[in-house]
């Protein structure tokens, strides 16, 4: 049987990241876009799991309906899918985890992200060294072939810089300092930074937990939702509490 992910994104550096994770040639990975199945749910949720699930639910929700009605424009014969949904953010600890999962939407969505890092480093101008650690997190959801749904998190952890660095990257990444690095997340290149990423560890533990589910043919939706709700509260302690 072959298998289908449909990625809720419209990030070509998200589907690039992932295709770059999967090896299994049985395996082969679609943009909503690409799978014809856009959906763009409000992301009212109050956690990163939560966002995460909603995006993987209402893109699973709108298979199901154009597969119903004979809409979808998908040869899915022989084919199982799997709808994957990723939301992030930058968890500041002496910020009391700000911005969190409002990261997108600080200070509004349309601000540059070179004013957003400078009005936050303003409030941070008399946090020490050794207060600034800040953490990128990641949950990826998914909702497997048999509508079961899972979740897990994914955390990089780093400091606040005094200043912003580096070209790559995107978002928050010119004052995110990695210590071991020596260097911010816009300093490291593309490939250092899949390696190490919230989003790179959660989308190979989320693959891990697919091969497992595909090698095991689970269907049990009870047991699904406990690791949902595992995986939740193990969060609490991991990525701050700003959700
Ligand atoms: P979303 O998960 O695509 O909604 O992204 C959430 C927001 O978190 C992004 O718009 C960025 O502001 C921030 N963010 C998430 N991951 C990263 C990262 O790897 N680097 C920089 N900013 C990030």
């Amino acid at each position: 049987m072959k298998q289908l992910i449909i990625f809720a994104t419209g990030n070509k550096g998200k589907i690039r990241e992932i295709r770059d994770i999967i090896t299994d040639p049985d395996t082969e990975v679609l943009s909503m876009r690409e799978a014809g199945v856009e959906a763009d749910p409000d992301e009212n949720g109050t956690s990163f799991e939560e966002n995460a699930l909603i995006k993987a639910r209402a893109v699973a929700d709108l298979i199901r309906k154009k597969k119903a009605e004979g809409t979808l424009s998908l040869d899915t014969e022989n084919t199982q899918i799997t709808v994957m949904s990723d939301d992030s953010g930058l968890v500041i600890d002496a910020l009391g985890g700000e911005p969190g999962i409002y990261s997108a939407r600080y200070l509004g969505y349309d601000t540059d992200y070179n004013y957003k890092m400078e009005q936050i480093m303003k409030r941070m101008e008399n946090v020490p060294d050794e207060k600034r650690t800040a953490r990128f997190v990641a949950a990826v959801g998914a909702v497997f072939p048999d509508g079961s749904e899972h979740v897990v998190l994914g955390a990089m952890e780093g400091v606040i810089a005094r200043g912003i660095f580096g070209l790559n990257g995107f978002g928050y990444d010119p004052f995110f300092y990695l210590p071991e690095y020596g260097k911010t997340s816009a300093e490291i290149t593309e490939e250092e930074k899949n390696a190490i990423s919230h989003r790179g560890k959660a989308l190979r533990a989320m693959l891990s937990l697919f091969d497992t589910w595909k090698q095991s043919g689970a269907t049990a939706k009870d047991a699904d939702t406990a690791s949902v709700l595992n995986s939740a509260s193990a969060c609490a302690e991991a990525c701050g509490d700003n959700k």
